[in-house]
Parts: structure tokens; C-alpha cells; sequence
């Protein structure tokens, strides 16, 4: 017999059944797994969908080429983006233009690895309590990142909102559980990535960060790509996409394309706080994502 969930587990999971669902991703939906899930979410009076909404498991195999994934029920989510998100970021002018950008440093020598986690803890020990920027005045966690030290797939954010802040881990709020699903939906778990942000402390109000702040941290972000070596870094976001490129350059100019970067691909896409406050973006950002699943060598999820 199921187990039981409790309230909070149970809303995540149904969120996740209705991004699958938003996507088409039929056979994600369907996993029996799912249909254990369903029965106790029906059970518990929460409602994901309609069942006669969900098309039958077709038999054959299909290997889509990445078209876009029907958005008819963005309206489900789109419910939550009435609430104040974390980090509302401002896709296309996410940095002023009047201030600098640093270029990215040169690349680091390789990192065997068995040696990877060592590396990475050698970074926060450097890191230590840190005073560089201002941000440290109001910040409670140093939020470093997460994930396997030898992962072949990293995603990159902004910085830590409320919830980072409070837990020390990067996105944990409502935007990582969407970014969850979209990891989901990619057919990979969290904790086979690497999560980590261009600021690791917290700006007041989720704030962008400042060109000085995201500067005097960013050094430490590449030298954590720089031992992880990521096969594919996504960014989330435009601030994201500005430091890693050191580029500044509207979102949709730097979309939709695989970038040379670091010895990686590097692929931008929204970020996660901005679909939840805009979810008609997330067909775009799953064509996104479905780039770096190529790049990855994934087979792109059967689709209704
Ligand atoms: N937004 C980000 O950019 N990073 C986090 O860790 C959480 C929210």
C-alpha cells in the first residue's frame, strides 16, 4: 500500500503532474509511479486534472524533434503568479547599462574527478565569512550551491531569494520546485546536477544584483564551473546569461542556441521566477531546455 504524503509533499508532487501535464510529457504523466500518486492525490481531494483531458499511452515509440509543447493549461499555473515571486527578474534589462561587466578569468587547470568535492569544499573554505560586497550585511546564509560535484549538467541563477537565504541551499523556494520539474521533465533527478548562482548572498527585497556585487562573487561561480567541468550549463535568467558571457545582451538575442563556453555548451533560458510569473513562457523555455538535452546525448520524453 502508498504511503501516505502530508499536505506539502502532496503539493509539490501534484504541481510537478501538472507541468508534466502543461508539457505534454504523456509518459511522465503516466509512470506508474504517477498512478499511485494520482490515486491517493484524487483520494485526498487534490484535484491535478481531469483524467479525460490526458490522452491514452500510445503503444508505439516516438522520437519528436522538439516541437513546441501545447499551452493550454498554463492557466493552471498561472494562478500563482498573483502572488509576489522571489527574484522577479526583469528578463531583458535584468543589468543597467550604464555599469561594467568583468570578462570571465581565464580557465582553471582540471580537476580529477575523485578530487572534485575537495576542490569545491576549498572554495567555500576560501569563500569563509565572506565581507567582499555588501550584500554579506544582510544575508543569513552563504548560499554555495548544490549538487554532484561531477555533474555533466549545471544550472546557473541569479541569487538566493527568502527561502535560499533562510536554508542555505539554492533554490529551494517556489521557483526550485518549478526548476525541479523542469529538471524532472529533462528525465534527470536534482541530484544528479549542479545548482549554483551568480551571487551567493541574498540582495535586499531580491533585488538584482548590482554589476560591483555580481563581479566580486562571480570569480568564485567560475571557479566552481571551472571543477565541475559541466558537459552543458544552463542559465537561468538574464543576469545569469550577462556574467557567464560577459556579455550584456537582451535574453532573446542569446536564446535558443547552444553557446561555446569554458570547454562547456552553454544554453540560456528563463529563469524559473519568471515563468512562474509568466507561464506562457515555458513552452520557450522547454524548447530550451530540449537543446540541452541534445547536447547531453538525452532522448527528448514521449509527448501526447
Ligand atoms: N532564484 C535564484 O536565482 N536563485 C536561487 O537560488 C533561488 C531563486
Amino acid at each position: 500500500m502508498a504511503r501516505a504524503l502530508d499536505s506539502a509533499t502532496r503539493d509539490a508532487l501534484a504541481e510537478r503532474l501538472r507541468f508534466y501535464r502543461e508539457l505534454g510529457l504523456v509518459d511522465l504523466y503516466r509512470r506508474p509511479v504517477n498512478e499511485a500518486l494520482l490515486a491517493q492525490l484524487e483520494s485526498a481531494g487534490t484535484a491535478v486534472v481531469e483524467p479525460a483531458s490526458i490522452p491514452p499511452q500510445p503503444q508505439a515509440a516516438q522520437t519528436p524533434a522538439a516541437p513546441a509543447p501545447p499551452v493550454e493549461a498554463a492557466s493552471e499555473l498561472a494562478s500563482h503568479s498573483a502572488t509576489p515571486q522571489p527574484n522577479f527578474i526583469p528578463e531583458e534589462s535584468a543589468i543597467s547599462a550604464r555599469k561594467s561587466i568583468s570578462a570571465p578569468p581565464q580557465i582553471g587547470s582540471a580537476v580529477a574527478p575523485e578530487d572534485r568535492s575537495a576542490a569545491l569544499l576549498q572554495i567555500v573554505e576560501e569563500i569563509g565569512d565572506c565581507k567582499r560586497c555588501p550584500l554579506h550585511k544582510e544575508r543569513h546564509s552563504i548560499v554555495f550551491g548544490q549538487g554532484d560535484p561531477n555533474a555533466r549538467l549545471m544550472f546557473v541563477g541569479e541569487g538566493p531569494g527568502a527561502d535560499e537565504d533562510a536554508q542555505g541551499l539554492p533554490f529551494v523556494g517556489r521557483a526550485g520546485q518549478l526548476l525541479n520539474n523542469m529538471i524532472g521533465a529533462m528525465g534527470l533527478k536534482r541530484e544528479e546536477t549542479y545548482i549554483c548562482n551568480v551571487v551567493k548572498c541574498r540582495p535586499p527585497g531580491n533585488r538584482t544584483p548590482e554589476p560591483d556585487e555580481a563581479n566580486t562573487c562571480s570569480p568564485f561561480l567560475f571557479r566552481q564551473i571551472d571543477v565541475v567541468r559541466p558537459q552543458v550549463i544552463v542559465a537561468l535568467g538574464a543576469t545569469a546569461a550577462t556574467y557567464l558571457l560577459g556579455q550584456r545582451q537582451p535574453l532573446a538575442g542569446l536564446r535558443g542556441r547552444v553557446h561555446a563556453f569554458r570547454g562547456s555548451s552553454l544554453i540560456v533560458t528563463y529563469h524559473p521566477a519568471y515563468l512562474l510569473r509568466d507561464p506562457r513562457q515555458k513552452k520557450e523555455a522547454w524548447a530550451d531546455l530540449q537543446i540541452a538535452m541534445k547536447e547531453l546525448g538525452l532522448k527528448a520524453p514521449q509527448r501526447s
